[in-house]
């Protein structure tokens, strides 16, 4: 049986690399994923904005919102998620503590928000901070972040 190639693995041998491309390129630009392979990263479409990597995965160059591939881009806007989060233990994030608020929210729920509206390194400042939930959603992905709430509590 013989095996064709997928889309995204002929686009990237008939693609030309990026270091041809972008010489001069500020790699500090770019999400760590495609840094830490930029070695075998090529560009391409009639702007070279669309950067590719061996195993498929795309950035676009002008991507000014995150450091999605485009896959998890279009997965996250298409998608409901059904999931929970735990109260307990280290994935809880001292919950115990913080559930002296009514409404305390998951970490991990505003991880992923916060990675699709956001680039690692970014600020996030939440004026509405409870007990920090969006605080430590944005640790959790490398991003800085500070928060106010009116509550002295
Ligand atoms: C839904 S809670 C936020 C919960 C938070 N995301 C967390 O994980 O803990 C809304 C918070 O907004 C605060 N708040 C309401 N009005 C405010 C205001 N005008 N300025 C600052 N904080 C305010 C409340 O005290 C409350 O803690």
């Amino acid at each position: 049986m013989s095996t064709t190639k997928s889309a995204a693995i002929t686009l990237y041998e008939e693609s030309e690399r990026f270091s041809d491309a972008y010489p001069e390129y500020d790699l500090s630009k770019l999400p760590q994923w495609v840094r830490d392979n930029i070695q075998e990263a090529r560009v391409y479409g009639n702007q070279k904005k669309g950067v590719i990597l061996a195993d498929g995965r795309k950035y676009h160059l002008d991507n000014k919102l995150n450091d999605m591939t485009g896959r998890d881009w279009t997965f996250f806007i298409n998608s409901v998620f059904s999931t929970h989060y735990p109260t307990r233990g280290t994935e809880g994030y001292a919950h115990e503590i913080r559930k002296i608020h009514p409404s305390p929210k998951p970490p991990q729920l505003m991880r992923d928000l916060i990675s699709f509206f956001t680039k690692e390194g970014e600020l996030v400042f939440d004026s509405f901070a409870g007990v920090g939930g969006s605080l430590l959603g944005a640790a959790l992905c490398n991003r800085k972040a500070a928060g106010i709430d009116l509550n002295q509590e």
